[in-house]
């Protein structure tokens, strides 16, 4: 696996393999990688030539100071991680390489209705800094194929938009979820849990699979409640609990029974905020699409 950085010796890797004609999948990351991570790396090998691979903790997508500073850092380990999946490129950016004029004045892409709900409600500005970071680490690599996981299902969709504000002809790849055997979504914040938070976690999938079993077409506010209730059982402090029409996000107050919809949660375990979320009805749930 080549390591490259700055961008130039990227770039200038890049341009031999665009003249062999090599096409190019490439998984964004902000490290501490863990199994999921790596099945992004495994869908872009079966789909590309080449796979890039990049680590950079984003400073411009986080709220919270304190979140950025205890976000966890593993270079080593990820580096020994992505060589043993066989990925192709690893690109290490520094901050100066995604913001050579700073982060002072970098440009707001209009994501509309997206940024005001859900994740983008409670994080303010934080899909503004996914979209900084993703566009100029998509001008950098420029590839094909774009993978994302669908654990973060409302970015997947914020990405849509930024490559068709920004003109970008590569394709996303959605792939799914990976969890730990008791249904926990694989994260990289699961490292800050302690051990018994780790298990209580698992309170997020239980709501999950609760609105799947529960769902029936008409008013959805009780399940809801029923669904923050369990969060609460297992000590988790909802942020929201929402279910949405899985195209556009819009909040949905009932189902018609035939719309694809997705359940979405985000809750507090401690200190540690987890996000989850389920396509419904299951059956409609489809990948690498
Ligand atoms: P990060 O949280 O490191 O996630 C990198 C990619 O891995 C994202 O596409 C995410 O959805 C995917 N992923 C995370 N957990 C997963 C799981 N359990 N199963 C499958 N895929 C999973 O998301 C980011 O970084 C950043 O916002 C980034 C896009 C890199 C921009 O900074």
């Amino acid at each position: 696996m080549f390591i490259l950085r700055p961008s130039e010796l990227l770039q200038k890797h890049l341009v031999k393999l665009r003249v062999q004609g090599k096409t190019i999948g490439f998984v964004p990351t902000m490290g501490a990688l863990h199994p999921g991570h790596l099945s992004l790396v495994e869908y872009a090998q079966k789909q590309n030539d080449i796979v890039v691979a990049s680590i950079f903790v984003n400073p411009t997508q986080f709220n919270d100071l304190n979140d950025f500073k205890l976000y966890p850092r593993s270079a080593e380990q990820d580096i020994y991680l992505l060589e043993k999946a066989g990925c192709d490129i690893l690109f290490l950016p520094s901050t100066k390489d995604i913001y050579p004029a700073g982060t002072s004045q970098l440009p707001h892409y209009e994501l509309d209705y997206l940024e005001t709900i859900l994740e983008g409600k409670y994080r303010p500005g934080h899909f503004q800094g996914v979209c900084q970071v993703v566009h100029r680490l998509m001008t950098l690599v420029a590839p094909e194929n774009l993978y994302l996981g669908q654990k973060d299902y409302q970015q997947c969709l914020v990405l849509k938009r930024l490559l068709s504000l920004t003109g970008s002809p590569a394709q996303i790849k959605i792939c799914p979820t990976l969890r730990e055997n008791d249904g926990l979504a694989m994260s990289s914040r699961n490292m800050r849990l302690m051990p018994e938070e780790r298990n209580l976690a698992t309170g997020i999938y239980k709501a999950l699979t609760f609105i799947n079993e529960q769902l029936q077409p008409g008013t959805l506010a009780a399940i809801k409640e029923d669904a923050v209730r369990i969060l609460c059982k297992y000590h988790l402090k909802p942020d929201y609990v929402e279910i949405a029409d899985a195209d556009t996000l819009q909040l949905l107050s009932s189902w018609d029974g035939c719309k694809k919809i997705v359940a979405v949660i985000a809750a507090f375990m401690g200190q540690v905020r987890l996000i989850d979320n389920m396509i419904l009805p299951l059956n409609f749930a489809s990948y690498a699409n």
